[in-house]
């Protein structure tokens, strides 16, 4: 489904360049929720920068699908962005002044369906994250676990096989960044409609719940454990809840 082969990426020129990424090797594999881990400033969100087709690498490849890409202009990568990979942010990007409905189904108009078509596959999408009964809020008026399931809706609905969220739960609270996690799960694990997520997170309890988690550190990544990850002391308290 995904895979990344020696990625690189570094910014800056001369005794300012550095090196971010060091040669990525990652494979995501259709219905895998994938935890992305690693210290501040290790490079997390440019490597889902460049996955997404937001970012060009300087060498290596990502194969998504048919897709073949990783050191193209954005420019050039409109249709990834369109049909390959959905995102969800931290801060849940919603517009203000639009209901759930709305939200979900601008973009599915901006990509050219019919207005009747968008507003029916944005309710499905909806109804698939749980806010069947909240289509006509607007954010405002929803907590901000339903706003990230509005973000979520809006991401499932361009049926899209990867979703990449960076620090999707980081505006949450622990109960709803867990509900989160569980609609993240149940998206994946569809046995109808599968998806594969790959999210970038600060908190090992949930990380700990993804199917696999990889570590990005001096820029590689490797498979990676809640010990190895977060040392003794958070693997005892986690084992222990
Ligand atoms: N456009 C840019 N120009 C120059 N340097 C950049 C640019 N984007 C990122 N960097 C640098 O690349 C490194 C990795 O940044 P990145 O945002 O990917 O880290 P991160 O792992 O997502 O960190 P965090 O956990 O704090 O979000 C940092 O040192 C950052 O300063
Ligand atoms: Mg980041």
């Amino acid at each position: 489904m995904l895979k990344v082969n020696d990625l690189r990426k570094g910014f800056g020129f001369g005794r300012r360049r550095i090196e971010v990424l060091k040669g990525i090797d990652l494979e995501i594999k259709q219905g895998e929720l994938v935890a992305l881990m690693g210290p501040s400033g290790c490079g997390k969100s440019t490597l889902l920068n460049i996955i997404g087709g937001l970012l060009a690498g300087d060498s290596g490849s990502v194969e998504l699908n048919e897709f073949t890409y990783g050191t193209r202009q954005p420019s050039g990568n409109v249709k990834i962005r369109r049909h390959g990979v959905g995102w969800i942010f931290q801060d849940f990007h919603l517009v203000d002044h639009l209901t759930a409905l709305d939200n979900v189904a601008l973009a599915l108009g901006l990509s050219g369906l019919s207005d009747t078509e968008a507003n029916n596959r944005a309710l499905k999408a909806l109804e698939r994250v749980g806010l069947g009964d909240r289509v006509d809020h607007i954010p405002d008026q929803l907590s901000g676990g339903q706003r990230q399931r509005v973000a979520i809706a809006r991401a499932v609905a361009g049926r899209r096989p990867l979703l990449l969220a960076d620090e999707p739960t980081g505006n949450l609270d622990s109960r709803s960044g867990e509900e989160i996690l569980q609609l993240f799960h149940d998206l994946c694990h569809d046995s109808e409609d599968p998806i594969s997520i790959l999210m970038v997170t600060h908190d090992p309890n949930l990380a700990s719940k993804a199917d696999r988690m990889l570590l990005l550190r001096e820029g590689k990544t490797a498979a990676s454990d809640i010990r190895s990850a977060w040392g003794d002391d958070v693997a005892d308290d986690l084992e222990e809840e």
